[in-house]
């Protein structure tokens, strides 16, 4: 008898076990569980942090004399500017022709107006005195000013405007009068 019992209750737990597991395993309790664990894991495994594409650095438009524009010349991690008619363009994106070692270097840093309109890349056609008067350019033929008006155009339409040129005293004298206004 005791032997009766005892296998009764036996299969009766396993019945049980079989009920618990059909009631247990349905597929929708798999999905959902896998969908639980899912926002468990979207809200508290670390995300990588977001980058945002970063804008290119700000343009400061400035007042260059001869002398504050040198250095800009591609050496020493500087860009590289020249001007054309008071108006100094940034080259760096044609770095292979006025960078150091490029074809036409004398101009980087420099005043190129007369060089540009001579069409010619010599260091004489560089203005020598630094802190003297810009080029006036007054011997230039319609052609040659013709000529220096298309290389503008040019530089226009490819590089960016970042200052203007002036000379050291036109330079001195905006101060002055500045800080007369002040
Ligand atoms: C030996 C004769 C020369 C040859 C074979 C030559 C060749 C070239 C070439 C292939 C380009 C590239 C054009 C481009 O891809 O847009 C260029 C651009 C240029 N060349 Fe010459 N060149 C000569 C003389 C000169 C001279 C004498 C000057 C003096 C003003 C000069 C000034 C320039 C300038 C300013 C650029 C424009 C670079 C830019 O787009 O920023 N070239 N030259």
């Amino acid at each position: 008898m005791d032997y009766v019992e005892q296998r009764m209750t036996q299969e009766a737990q396993k019945q049980g076990a079989a009920e618990v597991d059909t009631v247990f395993l349905t597929p929708l309790n798999i999905i959902l569980t896998v969908i639980v664990f899912y926002v468990l894991y979207m809200l508290f495994w670390p995300s990588k942090p977001v980058s945002y594409p970063q804008d290119p650095p700000a343009v400061v438009f400035r007042t260059y004399t001869p002398r504050t524009l040198l250095p800009f010349n591609g050496n020493g991690g500087y860009p590289v500017y020249l001007a054309v008619r008071g108006v100094v363009f940034d080259v760096s994106s044609g770095r292979q022709f006025y960078g150091p070692g490029g074809p036409y270097e004398n101009f980087a840093g420099r005043d190129a107006s007369r060089g540009l309109a001579s069409h010619s890349f010599d260091e004489a056609m560089l203005t020598k005195n630094l802190d003297g008067p810009l080029d006036p350019l007054e011997d230039m033929t319609p052609d040659m000013l013709e000529a220096l008006q298309g290389w503008e155009e040019r530089f226009n339409s490819k590089y960016q405007v970042v200052g203007r040129l002036i000379s050291v005293a036109d330079f001195e004298k905006e101060r002055k009068e500045k800080q007369d206004q002040a």
